[in-house]
Formats: structure tokens, C-alpha cells, sequence
């Protein structure tokens, strides 16, 4: 059984056709590299070439731009499919779309000619907002952009930046005025070369070993005035905009790691034999497939949902981003900890890839906004749902 063998044909068959197409691919180039990529703690530079070859890197750059114009819903399917096999490499396609969303909103033609071409050519784009003291309070930002006749001068560092390093540009978020705390944030586009820009030790984690997290420093980085993204003290509303779209991918990667670690169990459970017969054929086991499956697939509906609300710019879409971002991780969390136990010590130990996604599953619950602050966000929008 494959829980999403219906779902596509809601939306038409080229999400179908997409789906199937970077399933293939995402088992061919991406599968064999995933275990080395984790436990050598490596980039997944087959799975970016891959990637990058099909046109699937950041595939929501629209077609004027040189990219695929993937819609929200798109973007979802392949983060999910690449997420099926590899946690770490589906960061390369949500980081890309996390470090852009900010310029499609609020650049202008000339900063989304230069950027999204060369976004689409092959050059990742990452997002810097959060800071060692500012994490689930991101407006309490100590980063600061002093204006000096047509330039900024940037100071201070973030932390947790997903693909630090490997990026050649950045999305920074950084105060412009201080005395008025999130209205007082501004944002800019920062290059990896950039005098002044450098990038911290890779941080050592749990799961998604293969996407280098390393902080971003600055040192009094001179950038022109040409590189702010909307007004001056809008950055911090940018910020919490872009956040409504990418979190639905986290969703989306959530989904895709759960889906992964159920095929497994899924398969497990008819190859293992215990007491004489398969364990699939004990009711413990079976029930426990059953709920996986019920999770996996209600997660799906709401992340597609989401997607479509983002495509579409819906009023609700804050608190359909947050929730689905929150159940699918989730869901996943329980999902790959199920996972795990079907295979008992056979999943504890990397001979199977169910204790990775279990790990990589963790940090869907942090980033982005931990599962805390989404319910922040849904309880801040209750009133706004459409039902
Ligand atoms: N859209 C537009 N504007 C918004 C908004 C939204 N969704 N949410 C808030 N704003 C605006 C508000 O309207 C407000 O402006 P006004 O006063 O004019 O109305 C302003 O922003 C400040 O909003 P709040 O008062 O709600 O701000 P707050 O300080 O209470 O914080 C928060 C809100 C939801 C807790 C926010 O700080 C938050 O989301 N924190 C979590 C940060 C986060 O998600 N970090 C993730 C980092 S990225 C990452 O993890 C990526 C990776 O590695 C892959």
C-alpha cells in the first residue's frame, strides 16, 4: 500500500507525473549517497548536481528568471520526495526557497533579475534570522545595519544558518533602529563574498548531518543601499510573510521523512519472522502500521491544503502554514519512533536508515519556528480561518 497513491489525482496529473519523476530520480542519485552523507557528516553534493541538473534546486523560481515556475504545491511534492530518502538533501531545494521568498515578495525587478538567475543557475540563497539570543523571539535581534550616506554598514552575527557556507547569497535580517524593537528591522541581501562576511565551526547534530548549520558573521559588512529588500522597518512583517510559505515546506519534509521510515517498517514487518509467521501478521504490529498510515496521510491533506492557500494568498494561510508545519513534524517524530520499534534492534542501528530519519525527524519539531511557537501563531489566528 502506498498511502499517497490517490492524493495527486486531486490536483491533476502533472503533479503526478512530478512526483513520479523526482521519486525516480531522488532513488537513483540521491538513496545510494544518504547513509555515507550522514554518517561522514558530508554535503550531499551528488544529491545537489542531481538536482541542480534537473532543474528541481530551486524549481520556484519563476520561468522569466531562468527557473521551472513551480508552484507552492510543486515545491512541496519534490521537498517531499527527495525527503523520502535524504532529510539533508531536501534542505537544498527549502533552504533555496526559504532564502528567496523574501526578494520574490519584496524585491524589485532589477534585485530578482540579478539574484533568482543566478539562483536558478546553481547559487543557493539562505536565510539569516535567527541569532544566539534571538531564536523563538526573533524581533529581540541584536544584528544591526547602520546607514552611511548610500550604504549600510552591517554588524553582529546569526546562528543556525541552514547551508551557511555553501550559499553564495543571503537573506539578513538586521535592526535599523533599535528604539523601535520589530518595526525598527530591515532586510538585505548579503553576499558570501562580501568583505567582512565569514562563517563559524559546523555545528555538530543530531540528524541532517549532511547540511552544513555554521553561524554567519559580519564585520562591518558595506553593502550598497540597492541591496535592501522593501522599506526600511518592514524586514521583521517580511520575515514572519516568508515564514507562512517555507514553513509549509518543513511540513512538506516532514511528511517526506515519515513516508520514508513507513515504507521501511511497512516492508520489515512482511520480511521479518517471528513465532513461525511474519510479524505483519500480529495485530500489535498491524495497528501500528494502520495509525502510521492514518497519521502520514492527515498530515498530507493539511500540507497540501497549505500549499495551495500559499499559492493562492489566502487570509487563513498563517495559521494553515503553522499548523501543518507543526501536526506533519509531529507526526513524523511519532512516526519514525514507530518506525524504529517495528524494526526493534535491527532500527536502532544503522543498517537500516529508520534511526537517521528518527534523528532528522527531530529537528523538523525545532526549526522554522519550534512546534511551541506554531501554536503561538494558530492561537494568534483563530479568528481568521475561513471555517
Ligand atoms: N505576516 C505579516 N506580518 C506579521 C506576521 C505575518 N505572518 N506575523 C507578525 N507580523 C507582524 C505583526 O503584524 C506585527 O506588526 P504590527 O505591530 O504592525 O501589527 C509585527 O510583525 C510583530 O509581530 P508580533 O507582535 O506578533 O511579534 P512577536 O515578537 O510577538 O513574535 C513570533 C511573533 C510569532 C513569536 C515570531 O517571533 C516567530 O515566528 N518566532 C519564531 C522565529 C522562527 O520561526 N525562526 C525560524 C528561523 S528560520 C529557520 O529555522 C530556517 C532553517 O534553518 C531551515
Amino acid at each position: 500500500m502506498s498511502t499517497n497513491s490517490d492524493m495527486p489525482a486531486l490536483f491533476g496529473q502533472e503533479y503526478q507525473d512530478l512526483r513520479e519523476s523526482v521519486a525516480a530520480l531522488s532513488a537513483k542519485k540521491i538513496a545510494p549517497h544518504a547513509q555515507d552523507v550522514d554518517e561522514k557528516s558530508r554535503y550531499p553534493q551528488e544529491a545537489a548536481d542531481a538536482l541542480q541538473s534537473a532543474g528541481l534546486a530551486a524549481a520556484h523560481v519563476p520561468t522569466e528568471f531562468g527557473g521551472q515556475g513551480a508552484d507552492a504545491l510543486a515545491a512541496v511534492i519534490i521537498i517531499e520526495e527527495v525527503a523520502r530518502v535524504c532529510g539533508s538533501s531536501s534542505l537544498i531545494p527549502a533552504v533555496n526557497k526559504l532564502g528567496s521568498v523574501p526578494l520574490m515578495i519584496a524585491g524589485n525587478n532589477e534585485q530578482k533579475k540579478k539574484y533568482l538567475t543566478q539562483l536558478a543557475s546553481g547559487k543557493g540563497f539562505s536565510y539569516c534570522l535567527s541569532e544566539s539570543e534571538a531564536g523563538s523571539d526573533a524581533a529581540a535581534m541584536k544584528t544591526k545595519a547602520v546607514k552611511e550616506e548610500n550604504d549600510w554598514i552591517l554588524s553582529g552575527s546569526k546562528k543556525w544558518i541552514s547551508n551557511a557556507g555553501v550559499s553564495e547569497f543571503y537573506t539578513v535580517l538586521a535592526s535599523t533602529d533599535p528604539s523601535k524593537g520589530a518595526k525598527g528591522i530591515s532586510a538585505f541581501i548579503v553576499e558570501k563574498s562580501d568583505t567582512g562576511v565569514s562563517f563559524g565551526a559546523h555545528e555538530k547534530k543530531m540528524g541532517f548531518r549532511g547540511s552544513p548549520t555554521r553561524e554567519v558573521y559580519f564585520d562591518n559588512v558595506k553593502i550598497s543601499d540597492d541591496r535592501r529588500l522593501g522599506e526600511v522597518g518592514t524586514g521583521f512583517s517580511l520575515a514572519m510573510k516568508t515564514l507562512d510559505h517555507t514553513r509549509i515546506t518543513i511540513a512538506a519534509q516532514a511528511l517526506g521523512i515519515a513516508q520514508g521510515a513507513f515504507d521501511v517498517a511497512k516492508k520489515y514487518s512482511h520480511e521479518r519472522q517471528q513465532f513461525g509467521k511474519p510479524i505483519f501478521d500480529f495485530q500489535a504490529i498491524q495497528f501500528m502500521l494502520a495509525d502510521m498510515a492514518m497519521q502520514i496521510e492527515a498530515a498530507r491533506q493539511l500540507t497540501y491544503a497549505a500549499a495551495v492557500k500559499s499559492e493562492r494568498g489566502e487570509s487563513d494561510l498563517t495559521f494553515f502554514s503553522a499548523a501543518s508545519k507543526c501536526f506533519a513534524t509531529d507526526v513524523a517524530m511519532k512516526v519514525t519512533t514507530d518506525a524504529v520499534q517495528i524494526l526493534g534492534g535491527y532500527g536502532y542501528v544503522s543498517d537500516y536508515p529508520v534511526e537517521r530519519m528518527m534523528r532528522d525527524a527531530k529537528l523538523t519539531q525545532i526549526y522554522e519556528g519550534t512546534n511551541q511557537i506554531q501554536r503561538i501563531v494558530m492561537a494568534r489566528n483563530l479568528d481568521n480561518l475561513s471555517i
